[in-house]
């Protein structure tokens, strides 16, 4: 078994964008400038933002938090998305999700410019996503598929099994492994709640794309050995052995799974980083216009 250290592969990507805004600094280009907006005190989402804000600084992009509490009116945060649409120095932005719960998600993803939307939320950028159109990929998956290509994971004819169908990880996830692309070309089967026999599924899966948001879901009886293990859960379990009062887990028991898979991500240390990554990508290129004139 070997680990995806998706630690250290973001470390690389983000010395590797570095390099690039150097280099845009040098040239007197524009420096990229993500904008982030962030309702209310959930735990996750502040620690998940100030993330992002800190990347932004560590490879020289300017960033912006805009922070708000709860209290906020629907009509409020869609003021402040007319804003960011329309600030020319702001090349991207994202607006930290979940949304209190008497704001309308959907009604702020579509009031996003799809030229600034840098998460790849908005119908346009999933539309063209689908129909293989350069867009902002969503940055979890497109954090998935930069770790499959750079440890060279052969994907073309294997069986990928997706857990979970949000429309953040699961089902562009599985839009994207189906691709005629590398990596793509998979036989993917995408499971969920509803699915029925849902061990029998993933038994079947070369490579399993965990992403149902609950800890420890996959077990060893549950996959093939070999098999290629992608966990995308970030859950908090309560742990009074560490000063904070919880630890987090992912979606599959590392211990016993780790011992069948060839590959395997860490929860800390897998997908979260590169999810940050991939949206410094997105950000970099909003700035130099290459999907959006
Ligand atoms: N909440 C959980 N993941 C994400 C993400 O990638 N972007 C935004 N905006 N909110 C999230």
């Amino acid at each position: 078994m070997a680990v995806i250290d998706g630690k250290a592969l973001a470390e690389t990507i983000k010395l590797e964008i570095r390099e690039e805004v150097l280099l845009l600094k040098e040239q007197r280009k524009n420096i990229p400038h993500l904008a982030a907006v962030l309702i209310g005190n959930n735990p996750a989402s502040e620690s998940y933002v100030k993330s992002k804000v800190r990347s932004c600084e560590h490879v020289g992009f300017e960033s912006t938090l805009i922070r708000k509490d709860d209290s906020i009116t629907e009509q409020e945060l869609l003021d402040i998305v007319k804003d960011l649409n329309e600030e020319e120095d702001i090349d991207g932005f994202i607006v930290q999700l979940p949304l209190p719960k008497h704001i309308d998600e959907q009604k702020v993803t579509l009031a996003i410019d799809p030229k600034k939307d840098v998460d790849g939320f908005h119908p346009v950028n999933f539309g063209r996503m689908a129909q293989g159109l350069p867009c902002y990929l969503p940055a979890t998956p497109f954090g998935i598929l930069t770790m499959l290509e750079r440890y060279k994971v052969e994907t073309e004819g294997k069986h990928c099994v997706v857990l979970g169908r949000s429309n953040i990880v699961g089902s562009p996830m599985s839009i994207l492994l189906s691709r005629k692309a590398y990596p793509g070309n998979c036989t993917v089967t995408l499971v969920h709640s509803r699915t029925k026999d849902l061990s029998a599924e993933i038994k079947r899966a070369d490579i399993v794309i965990a992403a149902i948001g609950i800890p420890h879901f996959v077990t060893a009886d549950m996959v093939k050995e070999g098999a290629v293990i992608i966990d995308v859960g970030i859950n908090r379990v309560e742990d009074d052995s560490r000063r904070r009062g919880y630890r987090l887990v992912g979606d599959v028991e590392y211990d016993a799974v780790s011992s069948k898979a060839s590959l395997i991500t860490p929860v800390p240390g897998g997908v979260g980083p590169m999810t940050v990554t991939s949206l410094l990508l997105n950000t970099l290129s909003a700035s130099k216009k290459e999907i959006y004139s």
